[in-house]
């Protein structure tokens, strides 16, 4: 789908949200053109550059730098495989490596039927279930192997697939629409699920009298 009518009244919603500092609203706009086109066009940098008033280049420089914004089209399904040293060693690097074989591609490619792109990523501050994934961005904890040939083939057959921390997987663009801030109404799915793996760390610090981040130690 092409950049609408819709899409420059939606960046200039955006816009509006940051009236002392126009610029500041290019993340989010990027994020939505790529919930329209699957990713940023040369399109959307032109569009982006003329409502911001600044030039392509210096779009261009943001859209470059960030790896969350992509300059080919992005599959239905983007998978993410953490493979920073601890989910790498636990498992990441094997279940990058079936994903590849099993859909026969490779890094940052999409494949022919445009239903998955894969990546790698880097540590995504969820350790505490290595080997992490993410599936349109929404976190898919404790994988293995085998887990990630089920969550393919469940969403390869259209059928329903949950976030390990509750929320439905919906799809790329979906999400790129809810990270460029307009709301999915899916901001309490999942509730709060920081369980006592999660605290463990937390918990011993504070059992020893480790000051936390305002230096106190409630
Ligand atoms: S190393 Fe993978 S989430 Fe931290």
């Amino acid at each position: 789908m092409a950049l609408t009518e819709e899409t420059r009244t939606e960046l200039l919603e955006i816009i509006k949200r940051y009236p002392d500092q126009a610029r500041s609203a290019l993340n989010p706009m990027l994020h939505l053109t790529q919930s329209v086109e699957g990713y940023v066009s040369p399109e959307a940098i032109e569009l982006c550059a003329e409502l911001l008033e600044l030039t392509p280049a210096e779009v261009s420089a943001v859209a470059t730098f960030y790896t969350m914004y992509k300059r080919r089209p992005v599959g239905k399904h983007l998978i993410g495989v953490c493979v920073n040293p601890q989910c790498g060693i636990l498992g990441g690097d094997e279940i990058f490596s079936s994903l590849c074989s099993d859909l026969g591609i490779g890094n940052d490619e999409t494949t022919e039927d445009g239903m998955f792109s894969i990546e790698k990523i880097e540590c995504q501050a969820a350790c505490t279930y290595a080997p992490s994934t993410t599936v349109d961005w929404e976190f898919m904890d404790d994988m293995s192997v085998d887990k990630m040939r089920d969550v393919v083939a469940k969403l390869r057959a259209g059928e329903t697939v949950e976030s390990t921390r509750g929320p439905v997987i919906r799809d790329f663009r979906a999400t790129e629409r809810t990270i460029a801030g307009f709301d999915d109404g899916l901001g309490n799915a999942g509730g709060n699920n920081a369980d006592a793996v999660m605290l463990a760390g937390l918990n011993v610090a504070k059992a020893n009298g480790m000051p936390d981040v305002d230096g106190g130690n409630k």
